[in-house]
């Protein structure tokens, strides 16, 4: 048996057919081909899988595609623009080598895209309480910390210019 959804991912309207147990991480990589949402433990410990369900971040391995219905979803895809320009914040995590292997990076990605909505001006201990549920096994975090506050900085500076 299986069930239909319609989901905005990325911007783009979506109808599937899917089984009722299926992981929203799996209907993300084996469905849609969105490879970018990797898979590191599958229990919720790691947060590479993290995505944005109508703006919040959620770890796809412990949602059900079903559970997605009528939802938006955005995955690391979505960061980078149509003509594949990095967008600010992997720019910056270029910049201050924030990644060796990369396999944690869109988790991260994605955690600091949720979070920068919520919190533009964050100060060092609240990034480091908004990565502290992504691991990383490589890099270390203080390239990462570096990383967000680039983005932030140069966000304020185009706010200032704006005025
Ligand atoms: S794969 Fe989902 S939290 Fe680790
Ligand atoms: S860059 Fe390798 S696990 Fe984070």
């Amino acid at each position: 048996m299986t069930e239909t959804i319609s989901v905005l991912v990325n911007g783009k309207k979506i109808t599937s057919e899917v089984e009722p147990r299926l992981l929203l991480s799996d209907y993300l990589r084996e469905k849609l081909d969105l490879t970018g949402t990797h898979l590191g433990c599958e229990h919720g410990v790691c947060g590479a899988c993290t995505i944005l369900v109508n703006g919040r971040t959620v770890r796809s391995c412990l949602m059900l595609a079903v559970q997605v219905d009528g939802c938006e979803v955005d995955t690391v895809e979505s960061l980078t623009e149509g003509d594949g320009m990095l967008s600010p914040l992997q720019q910056a995590f270029a910049d201050n080598h924030a990644l060796q292997c990369g396999f944690c990076t869109p988790g991260f990605l994605m955690t600091i895209t949720g979070f920068l909505e919520n919190n533009p001006d964050p100060n060092d201990e609240e990034i480091k309480q908004a990565i502290s549920g992504n691991l990383c096994r490589c890099t270390g975090y203080t390239n990462i910390l570096k990383a967000v506050k680039q983005v932030s900085k140069s966000r304020k500076l185009k706010e200032v210019v704006k005025e």
